[in-house]
């Protein structure tokens, strides 16, 4: 059974990509077939994983607007064992461009589903916005939304955002969107202003926050200046322990719930 899971936050520099590409190379180190789609213009997640974003064509936006099949858009990757849908700037134009195309929002959900039974986890690395990408994203996390939150002064602030939009998508796109997580992200042990947002977002999320916490580490951004998940980088960093740690309590908490389980 295949889990499909949409990294969003509306907010800029939260951890998305880095969580999309590690969590998705870790997951991938467990021996389960990943696929992460880039549904981000900005593409760093393209880049992280060593691709010059202006020379792939084989992108997401070719199946969101012209209707080629996914399927001919996923790179292999042997030494990462990750299969990518690149993104590239085009896909900026898609945010207009699908505006005037039938089923705009669910048209991710439709190509994903060509390619679905290939893979255990499917990863969508969600750009800093709620318009129709990251809607598409939405609708198409049929077991969903993880979202990073950096451990920062404000951190609840946009949460309220989002969480309006992940309703409004819920009552009329997708019934089964629920939250699957909440992840603490660039977390600094010596702040009191760190350990004031953990206890926050748990006093707000309860259960929904992983137990896992991912610190603030400069590996996790040097990483993707290489091209590589820290988990061929610096395998013994906290960061990579970190994603390490996730993947595990991400999969067990899996295992826990059936896959047709209720919303939350
Ligand atoms: N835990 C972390 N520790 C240190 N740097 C991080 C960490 N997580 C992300 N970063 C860095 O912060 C920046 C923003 O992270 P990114 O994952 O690109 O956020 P988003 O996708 O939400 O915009 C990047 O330069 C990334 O390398
Ligand atoms: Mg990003």
């Amino acid at each position: 059974m295949t889990r499909i899971y949409a990294m969003a936050n509306q907010k800029g520099g939260v951890g998305k990509t880095t969580t999309a590409i590690n969590l998705g190379a870790y997951l991938a180190a467990r021996g389960l077939r990943v696929l992460l789609v880039d549904v981000d213009p900005q593409a760093n997640a393209t880049s992280s994983l060593g691709l010059d974003k202006n020379q792939v064509s084989a992108t997401v936006y070719r199946s969101l607007i012209d209707e080629v099949s996914l399927a001919d858009s996923v790179l292999q990757n042997p030494r990462f064992k990750l299969a990518l849908v690149p993104s590239n700037p085009q896909l900026a134009g898609a945010e207009v461009e699908l505006v005037g195309l039938l089923g705009r929002e669910y048209r991710l959900l439709r190509a994903i589903q060509t390619v679905v039974t290939r893979f255990d986890y499917i990863l969508l690395d969600c750009p800093p916005s709620l318009g129709l990408l990251t809607i598409n994203a939405l609708v198409a996390a049929q077991h969903g939304v993880i979202i990073p939150v950096q451990c920062e002064y404000l951190a609840l602030e946009g949460l309220t955002q989002l969480t309006q939009t992940l309703d409004l998508v819920r009552k009329h796109l997708n019934p089964k969107l629920r939250i699957r997580g909440l992840l603490l992200t660039m977390y600094d042990p010596r702040t009191n202003l760190s350990q004031q947002v953990v206890s926050q977002v748990r006093s707000h999320f309860g259960d929904l926050v992983f137990q896992t916490v991912v610190p603030r580490n400069v590996r996790l951004s040097e990483a993707p200046s290489y091209g590589e998940p820290v988990l061929f980088f610096d395998p013994k960093s906290a960061g990579a322990l970190a994603y390490q740690a996730l993947a595990g309590e991400l999969v067990r908490t899996d295992d826990q719930r059936p896959v047709s389980a209720p919303d939350r």
